[in-house]
């Protein structure tokens, strides 16, 4: 289990404990985290998981694939440089104390 920490729309930090190997989407939405609607349900295909990685760790994931790089380019919210989606970061131990924060708006 990792920790990280999810800045919901609102502004609420919520601290969530995710399942190695699990997404950030599916581990922050299992546990009512707010501000994700991912309606593919982590396929790359809606942009409506994107989040905001909190800029000490965004050089610390795996650069985004082709297909999210494309998917970026729709999501709703203002995309900038430390965009992703949720769903195509995978969790993992060396990600403990990761900060990610949602939009206010997925669609
Ligand atoms: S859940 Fe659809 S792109 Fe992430």
């Amino acid at each position: 289990m990792t920790r990280v920490t999810c800045i919901e729309p609102g502004g609420e930090s919520v601290g969530v404990e995710i399942r190695d190997g699990w997404s950030l989407m599916q581990g922050a939405k299992s546990q009512g985290v707010q501000g994700i609607e991912a309606q593919c349900g982590g396929a790359c295909a809606c942009a409506t998981c994107h989040c905001y990685v909190d800029p000490a760790w965004i050089g610390k994931l795996p650069p985004p694939g082709a297909a999210e790089s494309l998917m970026l380019t729709n999501v709703a919210a203002e995309q900038r440089p430390n965009s992703r989606l949720s769903c195509q970061i995978r969790i993992e131990p060396g990600l403990e104390g990761l900060v990610v924060a949602f939009p206010d708006r997925q669609s």
